[in-house]
């Protein structure tokens, strides 16, 4: 018995994510319980959690998720219910939201009880779910409908470890309050009851054991019925201890041997147990004939629902209670890995990135991915940065960024696992095998999809994500052409020493914004620069890093920047576009908004939100005035040596800094 009751509070703790060592927790637990059982509104924490997932547009969700709360207290307010629902679904990131008393609680009591799990709940700060169990209530919202839930994994009966004096007479008649309040509960309106049981007691002095069984009104009698067996089952394992919770997404059901409501709350629910009076000649008559049958259905279906409804002990702590999002980045098995890529062979190899080669791999179920086995020291400082950072990564969604679908850590390696894009990267189109493929509509939504991708690292991601390594090969084509931008967020694996100018950087410096190749200078517009080549390399098909024969020994922003002057920025275009497919004015655009990406004072640049707008525009853009590129100039040296040369933002001269030829 003590060993399932120190399980019990194992798992919870487990549920409640506390680092704290098991005394802490249990004076914690015990001073909770004491104050819960004075304070009215009874507001000791039984289960909390956030989902892992963050609204995508806060603006959109913060909005939603004031005007649910303060809905739902206008309704516990002037109705005095102990039970409402709200949904606000402006914009792009819906709120639905449940709060329930238990109704026992005096309608201020219960509005105490709210007001707390609002401050509670805030917590979560942007997750897009979340939800805070008290004794006297409990309130949760998420990004799509729950009000229907009913019993979900995560489900957890919380006992006090502490038995009861008269162990096997309180377990009898908390046993049979249990019973009692599983049976009648579902059949009551309202579907909350509250009851006690006298302990028979050899001795003198009489104990009482309470209990209270509450389903969530917005559920049917069945699904309250589902519920409160899981609950009830749950609690199975706290007896004899002195008092037992069982949590769940549809009900709440505990026992006391404290009277935590007040008397004349009492709910009679002897009525609901009776099996119907008239009808029963029919029922043993039929009783008599179907017995035998019943008898045996009855038991295989005992042991079934035993069997069913033990939950894994070390339940997951992913999906407690049905947070609906709150998976965080898969965890693959190395050895799956392996063989799906063939032991990571030559064969299956889908290129070498900064951070680390990539393969194709198939696994077992079929399901095609992209394997990166990342090249970064291992310290134990980047390991413990490694599970952060993935989780962050791994909370990005939007259709122009790559999706990083899990990871792998097996002793020195770190792998990710990403979705397949079958087109592989946009080099291959532009400089590549297949170059000449893609038509212009198809560069323009490449254009303006990959600024979308960058703006939401930027702006709308609740953290701001700069890529620092924008190229042409790190921009993935999906099955429509469409772009994802792979490898954001690596950045911020590597040591911080290791973030600028590394060798990793070098290779792709004729990307790189001069004041960050030059001083380190990071902020959101480095991308922005390197934005702006790409683009340029888009429409002209030359590598920015290369010098083509044809034209005067010019790298191409300087190419472009003397075409722009001379108003022949047409004569830019990749010989290889159809010119009825494009306008001359539109290809002029696109240029201007690539050279005012490339400026050399970063404060000048455009955000990626601006560079969205510009593109969308219809009109010309020739009225803002650009500054002329600080041209990077041939390689004198090879590399890393940068000393020799400054940078002044004001200054249009022509800056020489060591270039290091594209691969
Ligand atoms: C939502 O409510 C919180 C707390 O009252 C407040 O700080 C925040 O500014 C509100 N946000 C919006 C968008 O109304
Ligand atoms: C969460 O919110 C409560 C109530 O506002 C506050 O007391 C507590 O310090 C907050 N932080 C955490 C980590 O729970
Ligand atoms: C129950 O008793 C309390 C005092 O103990 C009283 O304030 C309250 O009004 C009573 N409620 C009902 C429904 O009789």
């Amino acid at each position: 018995m003590v060993g399932q009751a120190t399980q019990a509070l194992k798992m919870k703790q487990e549920y409640l994510g506390m680092v704290l060592p098991i005394t802490i927790t249990s004076i914690w637990w015990w001073s909770c319980l004491i104050r819960g059982v004075d304070a009215s509104p009874q507001i000791n924490l039984l289960n909390k959690g956030c989902s892992q997932y963050n609204a995508t547009n806060l603006p959109d969700f913060y909005t939603n998720l004031n005007a649910t709360f303060s809905d739902l207290k206008t309704q516990l307010n002037k109705n005095s219910t102990h039970f409402a629902t709200a949904q606000q679904a402006r914009g792009s990131d819906p709120v639905y939201a449940m709060v329930q008393c238990r109704n026992y609680l005096s309608a201020a009591d219960c509005a105490a009880c709210f007001a707390a799990a609002v401050s509670q709940i805030r917590n979560c700060s942007a997750a897009n779910g979340a939800r805070v169990i008290y004794d006297g209530c409990f309130l949760r919202y998420e990004s799509a409908g729950f009000f229907d839930q009913t019993t979900l994994p995560g489900n957890v009966g919380l006992c006090s470890n502490k038995t009861a004096s008269q162990a096997t007479a309180f377990s009898a008649a908390a046993g049979k309050l249990l019973v009692d309040l599983q049976l009648a509960t579902p059949k009551i309106n309202g579907f909350f009851a509250a009851t006690k049981n006298e302990v028979v007691t050899s001795g003198s002095g009489n104990e009482t054991v309470y209990g209270v069984a509450q389903c969530a009104e917005t559920i049917s009698k069945t699904g309250c019925q589902d519920c409160l067996n899981v609950a009830y089952a749950n609690l199975q394992s706290c007896l004899p201890d002195t008092d037992g919770r069982a949590v769940d997404a549809g009900c709440f059901l505990r026992y006391s041997s404290t009277s935590f409501f007040p008397d004349n709350q009492t709910t009679n629910i002897a009525s609901f147990l009776k099996t119907g009076g008239n009808s029963r000649k029919k029922a043993i008559i039929i009783g008599v004939v179907v017995g035998g049958v019943g008898l045996l259905i009855l038991i295989v279906g005992v042991l079934l629902y035993f069997k069913l409804s033990r939950k894994p002990e070390a339940a997951r702590r992913g999906d407690i209670l049905g947070a609906t999002e709150l998976q965080g980045p898969m965890n693959y098995k190395y050895k799956d890995l392996k063989s799906a890529t063939k032991n990571f062979s030559e064969e299956n190899k889908l290129g070498e990135g900064g951070f680390g080669d990539v393969y194709k791999g198939t696994l077992n179920n079929g399901k095609i991915v992209a394997v990166k086995k990342l090249a970064i020291l291992q310290s134990d400082r980047a390991k413990a940065n490694f599970v952060n950072e993935v989780k962050l990564i791994s909370n990005v969604h939007h259709r122009n960024l790559i999706r990083l679908l899990g990871c792998c850590s097996k002793g020195p390696e770190l792998l990710l696992i990403y979705e397949y894009m079958a087109n592989n990267s946009l080099d291959r189109f532009i400089f590549g095998p297949k170059r000449g493929s893609l038509n212009w509509k198809q560069l323009n939504d490449i254009i303006l999809g990959t600024a979308r991708g960058l703006a939401y690292l930027h702006e709308e991601f609740h953290v701001c994500i700069i890529h620092r390594d924008i190229k042409t090969s790190n921009i993935l084509l999906d099955d429509s052409f469409q772009p994802k931008i792979a490898d954001f967020g690596l950045a911020r694996l590597l040591p911080d020493d290791q973030t600028h100018l590394s060798t990793r950087f070098a290779g792709t410096l004729g990307y790189t914004a001069p004041e960050y190749a030059i001083h380190g200078q990071l902020s959101e517009k480095v991308d922005t620069y390197s934005y702006g080549v790409v683009v340029l390399e888009i429409i002209s098909g030359q590598k920015s890093s290369e010098i083509k024969s044809d034209a005067m020994g010019e790298f191409l922003l300087e190419k472009a920047w003397k075409l722009y002057e001379n108003g022949k920025h047409v004569e830019l275009v990749d010989p290889n576009l159809d010119p009825n497919e494009y306008k001359p004015e539109d290809v002029k655009k696109i240029i201007e908004i690539a050279l005012m990406c490339t400026q050399p004072s970063a404060a000048q640049r455009p955000t990626m939100s601006e560079v969205i707008v510009l593109l969308k525009s219809t009109s010309s853009v020739e009225n803002r005035a650009l500054t002329r590129p600080v041209f990077v100039d041939s390689d004198k040296r090879v590399k890393g040596d940068t000393s020799t040369s400054t940078a002044s933002s004001t200054s249009n001269a022509t800056v020489s800094v060591s270039q290091v030829s594209g691969r």
